[in-house]
């Protein structure tokens, strides 16, 4: 087992109504009592005022899915770091590969967004993972690998304050997950690129994501180089998200 503490992140994608939010916290908040690992919801930004508010004095963290790589500024629909931090962001999921997709956002991209985070404060959330045709192509690991260079290329001299999320794409809302063992696997490829990085790379947590469920969240969250998960769908039963929350804090 790592030393490192478990880390579980809902990201909530765009889900919620101030009613929903309202009674999805309250149901969390009431079943933290046996939770010891860290948690946080990432939850749409006109949200997160009323997140704030809600989960003030809790052990349930507050994150954003998203910042401008920006400082201030002509960025129409753009939301700072600073911005975020008003609200009492602590982590901020970066690189989704939704955003990559929907957004076209690039490696240097999603960098440049971390450097920005981290100067705001905000523990960037960056995630790295391969579609199926790169799987399939036995690519995987050089996908991962060169998401992650980039990264390391802009963030170099802080990236053990970077959470890092091995997200194969293939997984995510699919109902398919990574097998235990696959994960590990890429985990530990991108633990030995951390390590040639830093001497600090063994306090980075490596979070799994794409259909990680109440079900399969205990097997994950053994392997040695998983350190916790992002996770969707279950995320926004507050009975599944509890159950995993707890899988991670024996
Ligand atoms: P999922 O999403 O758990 O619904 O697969 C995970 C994610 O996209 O972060």
């Amino acid at each position: 087992m790592s030393k490192r503490q478990k880390l579980m992140v809902g990201n909530w994608k765009m889900n919620g109504s101030l009613a929903a939010n309202a009674s999805l916290v309250a149901e969390l908040l009431q079943g933290m009592a046996e939770v010891y690992c860290h948690a946080a919801v990432c939850v749409p930004s006109v949200y997160l005022s009323q997140l704030q508010t809600l989960l003030a004095g809790s052990e349930l963290a507050l994150g954003a899915q998203d910042v401008s790589p920006h400082e201030s500024g002509a960025y129409t629909g753009e939301v700072s770091a600073s911005m975020l931090k008003d609200f009492g962001v602590r982590y901020c999921i970066l690189g989704h590969s939704e955003r990559r997709r929907d957004h076209s956002e690039s490696d240097a991209l999603v960098a440049l967004k971390a450097q920005r985070a981290l100067a705001g404060g905000i523990t960037p959330i960056v995630c790295v993972g391969e579609s199926l045709a790169e799987r399939e192509a036995g690519e995987t690991e050089a996908v991962v690998k060169r998401q992650l260079a980039a990264l390391i290329q802009v963030n170099g001299h802080c990236i053990s304050e970077i959470v890092v999320a091995y997200e194969p794409v293939w997984a995510i809302g699919t109902g398919l997950t990574a097998k235990p063992e696959q994960a590990q696997a890429v985990h530990a490829v991108l633990r030995a690129q951390l390590q040639a990085a830093s001497p600090h790379a063994d306090r980075v947590s490596i979070l799994y994501g794409g259909s990680m469920n109440a079900a399969n969240a205990a097997t994950l969250l053994d392997q040695p180089d998983v350190d916790g998960g992002l996770i969707g769908g279950a995320a926004l039963k507050a009975p599944d998200f509890l159950t995993m929350l707890k899988a991670a804090s024996r």
